[in-house]
Parts: C-alpha cells; sequence; structure tokens
C-alpha cells in the first residue's frame, strides 16, 4: 500500500474548552488531571488526522505546568505533528489561557507519542512528514533526540 506523505499544516489542529467549576482542584484552579485528558485527545485528534487511522497514546514526555487557568478562562490547545516514523507520532500540544479581554499565556507544553492501530489492532504505517520549515526542522530533530534518550535510559 501507498504509504504517502502529509505537512505538518495538514493535520495541525486547535480545541477549545472554558474552565467550568467542575474542572477545578481544592486550590481553585484548572485540574491538572482534566487539562492531561484534553491534551491526550487533541493529540490524538491530530495523529487520527495525519494517519486517518485509530490512535493509542504510547507516552507524554516532558509534560510541564506553567502556569494556572482559572474559573472563566478559555482553554485553547494547539497541536502538531513533529515527527512520523514507522508507525507513531509525535505530537506538541501548547495550551494557553485566555482571558475574558483575548490575552492568552501559555500555561503547558507536551509532546506525546500516538501510535497508529489497524484493524487487527497491531501498529500499522503511518504517512510520512514533510518538513517545510525550519522550526519544524528543529522540532523533528528534538523528537529524534527524545527518542534516542528513550531507547537508551527506557
Ligand atoms: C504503544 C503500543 C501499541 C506499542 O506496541 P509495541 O508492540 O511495543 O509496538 P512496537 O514496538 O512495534 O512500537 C510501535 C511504535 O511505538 C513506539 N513506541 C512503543 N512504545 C513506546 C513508548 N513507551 N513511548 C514512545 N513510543 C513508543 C515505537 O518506537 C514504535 O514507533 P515506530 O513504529 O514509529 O518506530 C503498546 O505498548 C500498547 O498498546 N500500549 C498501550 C497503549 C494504550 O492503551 N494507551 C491508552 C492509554 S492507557
Amino acid at each position: 500500500m501507498e504509504r504517502g506523505k502529509k505537512r505538518v499544516v495538514d493535520s495541525q489542529l486547535e480545541s477549545v474548552h472554558l474552565v467550568r467549576m467542575n474542572h477545578l482542584n481544592s486550590a481553585g484552579r484548572l485540574f491538572g488531571g482534566q487539562l492531561m485528558q484534553w491534551i491526550d485527545e487533541t493529540a490524538a485528534m491530530a495523529a487520527k488526522r495525519h494517519a486517518h487511522r485509530p490512535i493509542i497514546t504510547a507516552s507524554f514526555n516532558n509534560l510541564q505546568f506553567l502556569r494556572g487557568a482559572y474559573p472563566g478562562d478559555t482553554v485553547v490547545l494547539k497541536a502538531k505533528i513533529v515527527y512520523a516514523g514507522h508507525t507513531s507520532m509525535d505530537v506538541k500540544v501548547e495550551t494557553y489561557a485566555e482571558t475574558v479581554t483575548g490575552e492568552q499565556f501559555l500555561i503547558n507544553c507536551a509532546y506525546a507519542t500516538e501510535v497508529a492501530v489497524g484493524e487487527d489492532g497491531k501498529p500499522t504505517i503511518v504517512p510520512e512528514l514533510i518538513i517545510e520549515t525550519e522550526e519544524e526542522q528543529y522540532e523533528w530533530d528534538r523528537s529524534v533526540l527524545r527518542r534516542e534518550l528513550r531507547k537508551k535510559h527506557g
């Protein structure tokens, strides 16, 4: 079967959520586990758009909570594929809290590895990623480095 090639922009996407009272932790901020669910879903949707296959999450790397988000904030998650291997893809997800005045603050940055699975539930080949910009090349190189570190240290 033809493997195909896709650009980063072909699958990049945003998802948007409103922080409600039921999303808060005891400190009155957005609960980290809730944000992780949104990050996981957003990363998987971008990977599904790249691979056009069902997706499972293999791992998260370098998930950093940088600031809090509060009731009434709009949470904007921006996902893009930064690396495509044989059956897996690395997805960068940047999360912003948008205030009522429209200001956006970066509150989280995470990298997820998503694996495409076939009808047999086993990993299946994904399209190659076309690198078009210096920034995309930078992210690709960082993914290669993360993969080497994972193979070395588990
Ligand atoms: C992810 C999973 C499918 C990998 O299966 P596997 O038999 O190890 O398959 P492979 O060794 O062929 O790896 C498949 C790809 O995943 C990558 N991969 C496997 N484990 C990984 C990990 N822990 N972190 C990052 N990438 C991983 C491999 O590098 C490979 O990538 P490539 O094909 O692009 O080179 C398997 O471990 C699994 O099903 N895990 C549970 C996933 C799940 O249920 N997630 C939902 C959240 S609970």
